[in-house]
């Protein structure tokens, strides 16, 4: 009608100001904070990079000390969410099962949240990073039928989940370091990046008012799907079935095929039309990890890089600057760590609830912000007269 602007996919509508996270797609370069992703990577941590994300600053030594004193202070979830879990049949896959379980967070604290108290709405956030990591864990344990083990606090960050997902009460578990460190870097990573699909719909929902737990549900929601988070498992499922070097030709051409819906997983992005940065991080750290695992010769790495090295000189691919993002990789190093491959997009989800519940708190304080309404342009029927039903046909 030429009242809106058309622009499906939102390939080129700016949605919100923020100060969050900032993207050079043509450099393949991001920022958390003004800070980047590399050097984060590097040095510091994923309860520093909570910090930063939701006050905009590196803490001091003693803001990260309280900070973290008072996240972990939320680990724990009330008994009766146990009873929760057990509403679910066992091979519920841990997205559907997390949907739940984080939707129903906002019946626990619906009366104490003003959510436009700024103290509330922090402490809402706390719970929401603190217990994010104890549910994942008890949708693994709750699908292999072990006892949920209680988060322990004088861990850190991914210690605590891997003791939650791989302990047990009959045996001493002592989380190893090395893998520890890999985990929280894979944290770091996913935290935020800007204004993606689960992103955008924790804003929309949060919009009206809504109950941020509620909010975050629905951007756990969006995540699930295979074109956004849920691609770090379709990688591992991906490279399962090519299997070889010799079959990558075939699934390379069925890529480019525009009448078969395969894509290659964990290639291209909205935004990066260069290497994707966190990738580039990923894949060192999976050498690492494989190294300290002792499975340097990982079939499945090896059959990604060629995978990689071959798409990356393909003209197809060249033209369309398709390059390997973050889950190319990832699902690699969580596999070898223990994961089962249903759980990759929870880890995602568990990741990137810090960068959520900041714009969702952003958006908040947001004075120019109205409730997300996008228009459409109709082209259905015209106005026309009701026919009753026996003039039908
Ligand atoms: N395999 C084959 N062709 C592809 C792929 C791919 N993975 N990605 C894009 N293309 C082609 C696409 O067919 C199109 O070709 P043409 O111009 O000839 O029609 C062109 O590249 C542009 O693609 P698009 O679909 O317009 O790009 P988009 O911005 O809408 O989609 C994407 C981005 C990430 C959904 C898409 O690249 C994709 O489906 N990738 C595979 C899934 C994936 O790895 N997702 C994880 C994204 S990173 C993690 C996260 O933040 O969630």
């Amino acid at each position: 009608t030429g009242l809106f602007t058309y622009d499906p996919g939102f390939t080129s509508t700016a949605s919100c100001e923020s100060s969050i996270t900032y993207i050079d797609g043509d450099k393949g370069e991001l920022l958390y904070r003004g800070y980047p992703i590399e050097e984060i990577a590097e040095h510091s941590d994923f309860m520093e990079v909570c910090y930063l994300l939701l006050f905009g600053n590196l803490p001091t030594g003693e803001e990260k000390t309280k900070f973290v004193h008072d996240v972990t202070h939320h680990t724990m979830v009330h008994e009766q969410i146990n009873m929760f879990f057990r509403g679910f049949r066992r091979d519920a896959h841990p997205m559907a099962v997390m949907c739940g379980v984080v939707g129903a967070l906002s019946a626990f604290y619906q009366d104490s949240l003003d959510i436009n108290d700024p103290h509330q709405r922090l402490i809402a956030s706390y719970r929401l990073i603190a217990k994010m990591p104890t549910i994942a864990a008890m949708a693994y344990k709750y699908s292999v039928g072990q006892p949920f083990m209680y988060p322990r606090n004088d861990l850190s960050y991914a210690e605590n989940f891997l003791y939650m997902t791989f302990a047990v009460p009959c045996e001493e578990y002592k989380p190893n370091p090395v893998l520890a460190r890999a985990l929280d870097r894979i944290f770091m990573l996913h935290a935020d990046h800007e204004q993606n699909a689960s992103t955008s719909t924790v804003r929309l929902a949060g919009s009206s008012g809504a109950n941020p737990f509620a909010c975050i549900a629905a951007g756990i929601a969006s995540l699930w799907g295979p074109a956004h988070g849920g691609a770090n498992e379709a990688v591992l499922k991906m490279l399962g079935e090519i299997g070889t070097k010799e079959r990558i030709p075939e699934f390379l051409e069925r890529a480019k095929d525009k009448n078969d819906p395969f894509r290659l997983m964990g290639f291209g992005h909205r935004v990066y039309k260069n290497y994707d940065p966190r990738a580039a991080v990923i894949r060192q750290t999976c050498y690492e990890v494989l190294e300290e695992l002792g499975v340097k010769d990982e079939p499945l790495l090896a059959l990604a890089m060629e995978l990689e090295k071959i798409a990356l000189e393909d003209k197809y691919f060249v033209d369309r600057k398709l390059y390997p993002n973050v889950d190319f990789y990832s699902g690699i190093i969580l596999r070898a760590m223990g994961f089962p491959v249903s759980m990759f997009t929870a880890l995602f989800a568990l990741a990137r609830t810090v960068g959520w519940i900041a714009q969702w708190a952003e958006m908040i304080e947001d004075p120019e912000q109205k409730i997300g309404r996008p228009r459409q342009l109709y082209v259905g029927e015209p106005r026309r007269a009701y026919v009753p039903l026996d003039k039908r046909g």
